[in-house]
């Protein structure tokens, strides 16, 4: 560590988003003016969470767009009620493939779905990837009905980052019976508390996590900022396209008009 601050403190590269996307995309840990202004005329996909009650003015000034507001869903082992039915399991070791295919269409209320920025199968290939690295590095549950893979259930620990229930199951009221079945596994483990990351707007999954008796804390408005590969949309700044030599590294991907902007020294952070 040098203690050495530069133009992009603040910013971290998510190589696991611009493998899907094709494009730089980072997350603003430290939001500053002076920031914006830099990253204004760097190409690339940004990603700002904001207390809700933030002022959002110089976000629009900057070109930032509202995408969503994230809340956390928690609950204690003693506030869990649970609810069973016994044509339903959830068996863990489900494949990471079918998985994915689950995810083509599926999710709609996420942040990058609701980006017009982004293509949407670009948005379904980024959860599905996000599922493959679940099942590698957590556990993944198959959802069963009567003997038919009715969705999937990723977890980290005691975080439940990723389930879906397909289409052709859902709004039959069986993912109480689905969730029910993780989590009773996962308090059973010896977790005393568990988590989760949802889309507000998504009430299906906020009246089941409420059934179980999950609460809700932690709201983040997501803001995103994009400017194409090939160029800044302000127009006022396409002259001043920057290159960062402060610890970062330009590249041009060799075939592509793609340029990328590789951190070598940076931590990354879970999405
Ligand atoms: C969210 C999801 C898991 C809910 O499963 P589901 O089978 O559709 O929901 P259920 O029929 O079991 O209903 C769950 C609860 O939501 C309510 N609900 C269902 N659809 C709803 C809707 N469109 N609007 C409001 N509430 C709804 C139900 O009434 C039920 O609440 P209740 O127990 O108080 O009656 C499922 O819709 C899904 O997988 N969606 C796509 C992926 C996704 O959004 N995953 C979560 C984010 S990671």
């Amino acid at each position: 560590m040098t203690g050495r601050t530069s133009a992009l403190d603040g910013l971290v590269e998510t190589p696991w988003d611009r493998r899907v996307f094709g494009f730089a995309t980072y997350e603003i840990t430290k939001a500053s003016e002076s920031l914006f202004q830099t990253i204004r005329a760097m190409p690339g996909h940004f990603t700002l969470r904001v207390d809700p009650l933030t002022p959002k003015g110089l976000l629009h000034q900057y070109g930032f767009y509202y995408c969503d507001t994230l809340i956390e869903p928690y609950c204690a082992k003693e506030k869990f009620r649970p609810v069973f039915d016994a044509r339903v399991a959830a068996e863990p070791g489900f494949d990471p493939e079918r998985a994915a295919a689950m995810c083509q269409g599926v999710f709609q209320y996420d942040r990058f779905h609701r980006d017009f920025h982004i293509d949407p199968a670009k948005a379904d290939a980024r959860y599905a990837a996000w599922v493959r690295e679940i099942a590698a590095s957590g556990r993944l549950y198959g959802l069963w009905f009567k003997g038919e893979a009715a969705g999937f259930f990723g977890c980290q620990g005691n975080k439940l980052a990723l389930h879906a229930v397909v289409p052709s199951f859902q709004g039959r009221g069986l993912a109480k019976f689905f969730w029910s079945a993780v989590c009773q596994t996962l308090f059973e483990e010896g977790h005393a508390e568990l988590v989760s990351s949802v889309s507000a707007a998504n009430a299906a999954v906020v009246n089941l996590y409420r059934s179980l008796g999950f609460s809700f804390r932690n709201p983040r408005d997501i803001y995103h900022l994009f400017n194409p590969p090939d160029g800044p949309i302000d127009q006022a700044t396409s002259s001043q396209r920057i290159c960062p030599g402060d610890g970062l590294q330009y590249q041009q991907i060799s075939g592509s008009k793609t340029d990328r902007y590789q951190d070598q020294n940076r931590t990354i952070l879970r999405p």
